[in-house]
């Protein structure tokens, strides 16, 4: 594996391949990698012929100083599991690299970045859109591969190749998770044994809430029984737990004639935030 530390170094190594018609994939990343963001580097490796994964801790969506800080970083080990992969290149910038000054440019989107994510975490759908849109128009993917982990991150990013006509398809990979459910993710290394075993409320009450409503229990009904599931749990706290439609985001109150919904859930365990979420129909 290539490690590429500009935008120059990406630009000379892959241009090259382009032009031999090769296909190139890209898996952006925050580091602090683990199986999850390796299904994607996996999948990706199926459907294009040079795998570029991209490491960089975007200071621009964390909406909390202190989340910026605390977030994990362990570039060796990220080294060692990406050297044992079938990944081709690392571009690992700097944030001079990718921020030679603070973006004048905001992107507003809309509906979506108003509910769940985007109304806890203020700002953070702009950043996770201006570098996206960075990292696809300096390594010019065919493909860019995203975890369904983040499903609103998800919807957002269509709607950005979409608006502004960027040329890549956009894949997405089911999220992977720990044998009792509970979905992997770089923040799970900030949980101590307690907050993990309380954890694993988030991924039970999703697939609780699921089954559930294929059994034809009211929505509402379900969420009482959710909160309280929550109330029982000390260590959790619940910031949100909706049906919405998976690819607009519209908050439902039952299932209806939709045909791509999914429940969405946020809750902090002590002071680390996770996120998690379940298709209804899959
Ligand atoms: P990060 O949290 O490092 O995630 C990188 C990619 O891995 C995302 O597409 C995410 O959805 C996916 N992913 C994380 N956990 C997963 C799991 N358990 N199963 C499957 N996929 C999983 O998401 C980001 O970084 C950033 O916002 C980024 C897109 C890189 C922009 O900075």
């Amino acid at each position: 594996m290539y490690i590429l530390g500009t935008k120059e170094e990406v630009n000379s190594n892959l241009q090259i391949l382009r032009n031999n018609n090769k296909t190139i994939g890209l898996v952006p990343t925050m580091g602090a990698l683990h199986q999850g963001h390796l299904e994607l580097v996996k999948i990706a490796k199926q459907y294009s012929d040079i795998v570029v994964v991209s490491i960089f801790v975007n200071p621009t969506q964390f909406n909390n100083q202190e989340d910026f800080e605390k977030y994990p970083k362990t570039l060796d080990k990220d080294l060692e599991i990406l050297n044992n992969s079938e990944v081709n290149y690392l571009f690992l910038p700097d944030t001079e690299d990718i921020y030679p000054s603070k973006p004048l440019l905001s992107i507003d989107f809309g509906h979506l970045d108003k509910i769940l994510e985007g109304s806890f975490r203020p700002g953070h759908f702009n950043g996770v859109g201006i570098v996206v849109s960075k990292l696809l128009n300096i390594v010019k993917p065919h493909i860019a591969y995203f975890g369904q982990k983040d499903l609103q991150q998800v919807a957002i990013i269509k709607r950005l190749v979409q608006d502004l006509s960027f040329d890549v398809q956009i894949n997405v990979v089911p999220t992977v998770r720990e044998e009792d459910g509970m979905a992997l993710s770089s923040r799970n290394l900030r949980l101590d044994p307690e907050s993990r075993k309380a954890a694993r409320i988030i991924s039970k009450a999703l697939f609780f809430a699921k089954s559930e409503l294929l059994l034809g229990r009211p929505w509402l009904s379900i969420r009482k029984m959710v909160n309280q599931m929550f109330e029982s749990e000390p260590i959790a706290k619940l910031e949100y737990f909706e049906l919405i439609t998976s690819d607009t985001f519209y908050v439902l109150e039952s299932i209806g004639e939709e045909k791509s919904v999914s429940i969405c859930a946020a809750a902090y365990f002590s002071d680390v935030r996770l996120i998690d979420n379940v298709s209804i129909f899959d």
